[in-house]
């Protein structure tokens, strides 16, 4: 055990949380471990662990009272739940089942555990450990990205023989390699450092002082891809056509409303970016000239001849910027059919090195919705084009996806 133990934990307060898994006879040697690598340990068990393992063994080898409930008046007098929050530098729940990522994913404060979690600003770690068809399971996997998002550090699950008799990914990591990942020095997050800018929502383009010509997009994607690069480290503007979206934390907001206007921020702020992302629903087209006054209704003529001419293409413009000054350029492809051929052809003929294709005729997916579905084309390093086919999922889960897709691209210039 000496070559864990080591300065870099002494002192850390470890607030070790043990939920209702088999593997929580495990935490009996994690909460040993802790205190060898000189931590400060103190347990805190939901009720079902204690099916499990009992308080008892945990006090024994930590020296200090287990907490098992927050309606609990005489631990509370010694130490109140908002307190002990406070007094962890870390939060390491092991093993954390299914149910309990649920209700922490969601938010909720039902017993001691959940609402330590809430209140503490600590660094938070979990070990997941449950049947590994539990951990396959979408609404598992949409609680572990969500937790994920929300700052948690997910350790493992391991893959291997299940107490169940199952064989698969679920086992809870060995104490020993939880530790040792909790002394592992923290990375930078993904994309820091990278300047990102992302254009989100429609364009309006007035034809009188009262109408516009504009679109169905509410900026969800868009929103949801400056939230998922802010997330990773970036530092993204977002320039917005109108929409009823609050700006996600950390991002800074440009709001624009017609695609002239769109374009001139882009123009601007491109050439300071790593990464540039369309997916506004741009206009194509602007009236020649918005009238003065509104638009009068002329007795006797059934007819209203509207003049339009070409907006300038945004993302087009930034593609041709001169490499010097050319961020890696990702569009989006809204399309009703043939969404591979159109995208193929996009990619090719505005000069993007990515491309997210979207069937915007598919019911509850694309515009306005939560959810979206997208094929996803990048250049690849030999001249060829890639492609990765992204199901039907929440909007915030595929901004995932392609911000790490376009991080990959990053990282590997493809020729252009
Ligand atoms: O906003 P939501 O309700 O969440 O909906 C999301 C979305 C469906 C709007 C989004 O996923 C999407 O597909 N955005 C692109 C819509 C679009 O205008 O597609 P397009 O195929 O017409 O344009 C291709 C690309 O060129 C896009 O990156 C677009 O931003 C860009 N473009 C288009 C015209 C123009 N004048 N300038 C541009 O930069």
């Amino acid at each position: 055990m000496s070559s864990l133990s080591g300065s870099r934990t002494s002192g850390t307060k470890v607030l070790l949380g043990i939920s209702a898994g088999i593997a929580a006879y495990k935490s009996a040697l994690l909460a040993r471990l802790l205190k060898q690598a000189g931590c400060e340990v103190r347990v805190v068990m939901t009720e079902g662990a204690q099916a499990f393992i009992t308080p008892l063994t945990l006090q024994a080898l930590t020296g200090e009272p287990v907490r098992t409930s927050l309606l609990d008046p005489e631990a509370e007098a010694g130490m109140g739940h908002i307190e002990l929050a406070r007094w962890a530098d870390t939060i390491l729940i092991a093993p954390a089942t299914a149910d309990l990522m649920a209700r922490l994913a969601a938010g909720m404060a039902d017993d001691l555990l959940t609402t330590l979690c809430l209140a503490s600003q600590s660094r938070k770690v979990m070990a997941p450990a449950m049947n590994q068809a539990m951990w396959a399971h979408p609404a598992t996997q949409r609680n572990a990205a969500r937790l994920a998002e929300d700052g948690w550090r997910l350790l493992g699950p391991a893959s291997g023989d299940q107490a169940c008799g199952d064989v698969g990914p679920g086992r809870m990591l060995e104490p020993e390699e939880i530790l040792a990942a909790l002394l592992e020095p923290p990375k930078a997050p993904e994309a820091a450092g990278l300047a990102v800018t992302i254009t989100a929502g429609p364009t309006r383009e007035p034809l009188d002082p009262v109408r516009y010509l504009s679109n169905h997009s509410s900026g969800k994607m868009g929103y949801a891809l400056a939230e998922a690069a802010a997330a990773l480290g970036a530092r993204v503007t977002l320039i917005s056509g109108p929409v009823s979206l609050p700006c996600p934390a950390g991002v800074e907001r440009l709001e624009v409303e017609t695609a002239v206007e769109m374009h001139e921020a882009a123009q601007r702020l491109a050439p300071e970016s790593d990464l540039f992302i369309g997916c506004a629903a741009v206009a194509d087209y602007r009236a020649e000239s918005a009238a003065e006054h509104k638009i009068k209704k002329v007795e006797g003529e059934e007819e209203l001849v509207l003049r339009l001419v070409k907006n300038p293409d945004i993302i087009a413009a930034v593609a041709a910027l001169p490499a010097e000054h050319r961020p890696l350029v990702v569009g989006f492809a809204a399309e009703t059919r043939d969404l591979a051929t159109y995208a193929r052809d996009k990619l090719a003929r505005k000069g993007l090195d990515m491309i997210v294709a979207n069937d915007v005729s598919r019911e509850g997916l694309g515009f306005g919705s939560d959810h979206n579905a997208a094929l996803l084309l990048w250049r690849s390093g030999d001249g060829g084009v890639d492609q990765e086919s992204l199901d039907p999922q929440p909007k915030r889960e595929m901004a995932g996806a392609v911000i790490r897709r376009a991080l990959a691209c990053l990282a590997r210039p493809p020729s252009r």
